[in-house]
């Protein structure tokens, strides 16, 4: 007998597990760097222009395909798929149904690919994640009062992630935190400690955008970052901000499609779409501002890269008032946020497994978890002893990760689902799923030429560009 889903407690539960899943180190890590070398203000506002046009009408077809079928990735797709006989797998997945003229598209493969792009990511962002929880007792025990400037706080964190047995300890660690909190379900798991640690993170932003704000010489930061200079925009710049978009709004891959298959038909699916976009959005701007006044209040470079969360902001604190009290919380920031969105891919990933292979939901998460923990170790390893060693393309097995799927899975994931829900779904039965819940929703709106046309459009022109080679 089929177990009954559960569901979010409240509209306000989803909306907040699903910002949580959103906001992650794609907002905290990773925004403020690929802002401060694509030029700040003028990356911001395209970026801005990303996540509206193409980030909103995205967010909300995952979400409608989700609650229409109240199934995993795979699930979804295929409960809605249009059979037909020119494939083979037809009889077995249809045996009683007549063979239909419509072409057929094997959807559920596009299903397929969103579990995959989750068991990937969750490997490398738990190594990451696993490195703010170090940070976080690195911060505590005084470690950034040796730091005099940013290459000393550079040269102990390359010291900290090379070493084989640390990183690994904290990755484990890491995964054990989520694995806690998706084995408890829905209710009890993901809405519990998103409702906790999505307002704690709130909190602990504000407090630390105060600082920066407060501190002498803030003034250039903000202009840095709010003052648009346009003649630094290349085409390069633009394919930045969409990569960013898709990736800081957990797009793609079927996480929100997941989520929103444990909504039930009273929810209002547009108005929490645009909350998760507004809270996301307003996650990596504050956390940018809050970096970057505080980066150039020191006289640092903004264009530090990848380094600039775990090298330049150490020294930061070291330099700061109150930067050890502000350094800790900074590092717990990033943990939350981390934790929150990996708690998303493990639920993406095990609701697969419950749904269509019939596991219970603790094999599920032990499993995948432990397997997730494994493929794990080379990603770890990748800055230490397997630093040198190129699997593919000139990259060790991190960034090889991380390049093929942020910049290959997610993206055709995110098409995929424009052209499902756009063309072969179509969006007169997915208005008719959003009017549940939201019954003013209008049945001709703008929202539908977006996912048919401009959504699948500007993805492709990314994944051209992409395979082309030009680089970002
Ligand atoms: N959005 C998260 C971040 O900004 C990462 C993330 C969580 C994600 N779930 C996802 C990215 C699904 C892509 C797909 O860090």
């Amino acid at each position: 007998m089929a177990i009954k889903r559960e569901h979010w407690g409240s509209q306000i539960g989803f909306i907040l597990a699903a910002s949580g899943s959103a906001v992650g180190l794609g907002n905290i890590w990773k925004f403020p760097y690929v802002a401060g070398s694509n030029g700040g203000a003028a990356f911001v506002f395209i970026y801005i222009a990303c996540i509206v046009l193409i980030g909103l009408p995205i967010i909300l077809a995952e979400m409608v395909l989700g609650r229409k079928t109240q199934r995993n990735v795979v699930g979804a797709y295929r409960s809605l798929e249009k059979p037909t006989h020119s494939f083979i797998h037809y009889h077995r997945h249809f045996p009683n149904k007549e063979h239909p003229s419509q072409p057929y598209f094997p959807w559920f493969l596009a299903g397929g690919l969103g579990v995959i792009s989750g068991f990937i990511i969750l490997s490398f962002y738990s190594v990451v994640a696993g490195w703010t929880l170090a940070y976080i007792i690195e911060a505590a025990s005084g470690t950034f009062t040796q730091f005099l400037d940013v290459d000393e706080a550079g040269a102990y964190f390359g010291e900290f992630v090379s070493k084989p047995v640390m990183p690994l300890l904290y990755h484990g660690l890491f995964m054990l935190a989520s694995l806690g909190i998706v084995i408890k379900g829905i209710q009890n798991g993901i809405e519990k400690w998103n409702k906790i640690l999505m307002p704690a993170l709130f909190t602990i932003l504000v407090l630390l955008l105060i600082r920066g704000l407060t501190l002498p010489g803030a003034q250039e930061g903000i202009a840095f970052f709010l003052k648009p200079d346009f003649s630094v925009v290349t085409w390069k710049t633009v394919l930045a901000a969409l990569g960013q978009a898709f990736f800081t709004l957990s797009l793609g891959m079927g996480a929100l499609i997941t989520y929103g298959s444990y909504l039930s038909k009273k929810e209002n699916i547009p108005h929490a779409a645009f909350m998760v976009v507004l809270f996301d959005t307003l996650v990596a701007l504050v956390a940018g501002l809050a970096i970057f006044t505080a980066v150039f209040a020191m006289k640092l470079s903004p264009s530090a890269g990848p380094g600039l969360v775990f090298h330049t902001l150490p020294a930061v604190f070291n330099q700061m008032a109150g930067g050890y009290f502000f350094g800790i919380l900074f590092f717990v920031l990033l943990f939350i946020a981390a934790l929150t969105s990996s708690v998303s891919l493990l639920e993406t990933i095990v609701a697969y497994f419950v749904d269509e292979k019939k596991w219970t939901r603790g094999k599920a998460v032990l499993l995948v978890g432990g397997i997730i923990f494994l493929t794990g170790i080379p990603a770890s390893l990748s800055f230490g002893s397997l630093a040198g060693f190129k699997i593919a393309l000139g990259k060790n097995y991190f960034d090889l990760l991380d390049h093929v799927v942020s910049n290959y899975f997610l993206p055709l994931g995110g098409l995929l689902i424009a052209l499902f829900v756009g063309w072969s779904w179509g969006i007169k039965n997915a208005v008719a799923e959003i009017k549940n819940g939201n019954k003013n929703f209008p049945t001709a709106n703008i929202w539908g030429f977006m996912i048919r046309y401009i959504c699948p459009l500007a993805v492709a022109v990314i994944l051209f560009a992409k395979f082309l080679g030009i680089d970002f």
